[in-house]
């Protein structure tokens, strides 16, 4: 999806860190409480040291809901979550993103349109009412409007065994987009094995499907990926292994299946925080996540060695393009009364894709 973020006026581009710091300090002072800032675990330092609380997609969304006094909810995270927050707050609220690029290329990788033609090219071949569309946190407002529609619902990664569970209960079938890994991976968590998932790929008629297999399938997984946590492979857990015999390791559940199959743990963010929390002094952790997630807990749990275990570490593009500038820039324009860079989700979507929002908070 498109988004332009225009350059910054060079006050902010050319300004040094102590500047920007002072100016976001200032504006947090004026703001007070009518501003709330929330960080996903993946922004930089130099963001999350302004966060007044730092979470998990699922956490974040749910403490935006919890912060009516907030006039302005500054989301340092990407898009789709910023439009998560929109939907769940009051009309009052304006729910801000600091860089209009900071997008998910996960995400992007499920439209509405194909998402659209994907159910009804499956409905010519199954009992469509007998299917549940289940998207990720990870998706645009219509596409959580469309699972409403169909009687699905939203999942994070701390809750889509739950969801997914509703689901099944519900349903013979799930289509689950867009990212295959977290559905493959809960899947097997929740006894499916290989024959009973397919994975949909948009750009094939059928989804590259033979009948039997659309018919076959308890779960239909999107061909979607995430970058960042794409890129870990089994060598690196074997690697990791090799150097800290002792060592644990726990990855996110966007790994793909051959990872987490190899792994100790496997949970979101949340989860790897509380799984650091929990180890031992001394423990050597291995990590399979985001790179500045990682380097905060090596950071801030200096009794324990957290590494990342791929060595060539790959921070996630989009996240990174929230900083202290675009911050500073946005926060003095609330001072000012300049609202910049307003994430706004039309009515009518917004409406369906808090049914499919508010289901997941009931399950979970
Ligand atoms: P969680 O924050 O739900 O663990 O998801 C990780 C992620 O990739 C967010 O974009
Ligand atoms: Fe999207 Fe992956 Fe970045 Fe999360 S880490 S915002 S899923 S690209």
């Amino acid at each position: 999806m498109l988004r332009v973020q225009r350059p910054l006026p060079e006050r902010y581009s050319t300004a040094s860190p102590e500047q920007l710091a002072g100016w976001i300090g200032d504006a947090k002072t004026a703001l007070g409480d009518r501003l709330f800032i929330l960080g996903h675990h993946y922004q930089r330092d130099e963001v999350m040291a302004w966060a007044d609380a730092r979470g998990d997609s699922f956490r974040l969304s749910v403490l935006a809901q919890q912060h009516p006094e907030a006039d302005y909810i500054v989301f340092c995270g990407v898009h789709f979550m910023a439009e998560s927050a929109d939907i769940l707050t009051g009309d009052h609220q304006q729910v801000v993103l600091p860089d209009l690029n900071a997008g998910c290329s996960m995400a992007d990788m499920a439209d509405i349109d194909q998402v659209e033609e994907a159910w009804e090219e499956l409905a010519r071949v199954v009992d469509i009412d007998r299917v549940v569309p289940i998207t990720y946190m990870n998706s645009a407002a219509d596409l959580k409007a469309f699972t409403a529609r169909h009687g699905g619902a939203v999942c994070t990664s701390s809750n889509a065994r739950a969801v997914l569970t509703w689901a099944l209960d519900r349903a013979d079938q799930v289509l689950f987009f867009p990212d295959q890994h977290l559905g493959r991976n809960t899947g097997y968590d929740l006894g499916y094995g290989e024959s009973d998932m397919a994975v949909w790929n948009p750009r094939f008629d059928r989804g590259g499907l033979t009948e039997a297999q659309c018919k076959e399938s308890t779960l239909l997984l999107w061909r979607g990926h995430c970058s960042v946590h794409q890129r870990f492979q089994p060598e690196h857990v074997a690697a990791f292994r090799a150097e800290h015999p002792d060592g644990v390791v726990v990855v996110h559940p966007e790994c793909s299946r051959e990872v987490c199959a190899v792994a100790d743990q496997v949970g979101s963010t949340d989860y790897i925080i509380k799984a650091v929390a929990a180890a031992p002094a001394g423990s050597v952790i291995g990590v399979g996540t985001e790179i500045h997630l990682v380097n905060r807990l090596d950071n801030e749990t200096p009794d324990k060695t957290v590494v990342s275990l791929d060595p060539l570490i790959c921070p996630c593009s989009t996240m990174f393009r929230i900083d202290a500038a675009h911050l500073a820039w946005t926060l003095e324009g609330l001072v000012e009364g300049k609202v910049r860079n307003r994430i706004v989700v039309e009515p009518d979507i917004a409406a369906e894709a808090r049914i499919a929002l508010d289901r997941m908070l009931s399950i979970t």
